[in-house]
């Protein structure tokens, strides 16, 4: 099956992701602002950096997808991905994002990503000083993933980029 790997990626660790799994598939790569043709390819494989719940780009290039393409979403974001609720609100965007038709042939996977406060956008630091003010009112057993990853890792840098975790992928290929 011809295949792709597309990505959604602002700060550049979904780009990481992306590019080492070309390498690991031989599959080729390309951002998600670049595709131009890809009603050709059988299965694509969309990495996605997430944003307010929203996986970066994918709406704009499930558009360009013919009807019967394997889709595989992988997304990547800074909360727990061990989280159950955490994963089902990952799921829950995605079906607001793609068609059902796609979705009854998708595989999901979710993976960690990593910011560094000091290379945000000004409109994405102002973003996150309003959740931060915001999530930190909180009472600790109402706290999702989302906000506690949030809250732990606010004007720092932390990289999760873990590429074993690309594995698991490669093994439905
Ligand atoms: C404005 C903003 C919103 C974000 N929203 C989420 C989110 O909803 N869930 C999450 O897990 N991570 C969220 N993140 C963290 C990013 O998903 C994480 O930094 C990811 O690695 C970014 O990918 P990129 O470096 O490829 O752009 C957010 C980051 C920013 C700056």
């Amino acid at each position: 099956m011809k295949s792709l790997i597309i990505y959604g990626s602002q700060y550049g660790t979904t780009k990481q992701y992306a590019e080492k799994f070309a390498e690991m598939t031989n599959f080729p790569v390309i951002s998600y602002e670049d595709i131009k043709n890809v009603i050709d390819y059988g299965r694509i494989i969309y990495f996605g950096g997430l944003y307010a719940g929203g996986v970066k780009g994918l709406k704009n290039t499930v558009k360009k997808l013919s009807p019967n393409t394997k889709l595989i979403i992988v997304t990547v974001g800074l909360a727990d991905v061990c989280d159950k609720e955490n994963i089902n609100s990952i799921r829950s965007s995605i079906r607001k994002q793609v068609p059902e038709h796609l979705l009854k042939v998708s595989s999901f996977f979710h993976l960690r990503g990593g910011i560094d406060y000091q290379k945000l956008t000004f409109k994405h630091k102002t973003m996150m000083t309003l959740l931060y003010n915001k999530a930190k009112k909180i009472p600790e057993e109402k706290k999702t993933a989302e906000v506690k990853a949030m809250i732990e890792t606010f004007n720092s840098k932390v990289d999760f980029v873990d590429f074993t975790s690309l594995n698991r992928i490669t093994e439905i290929i």
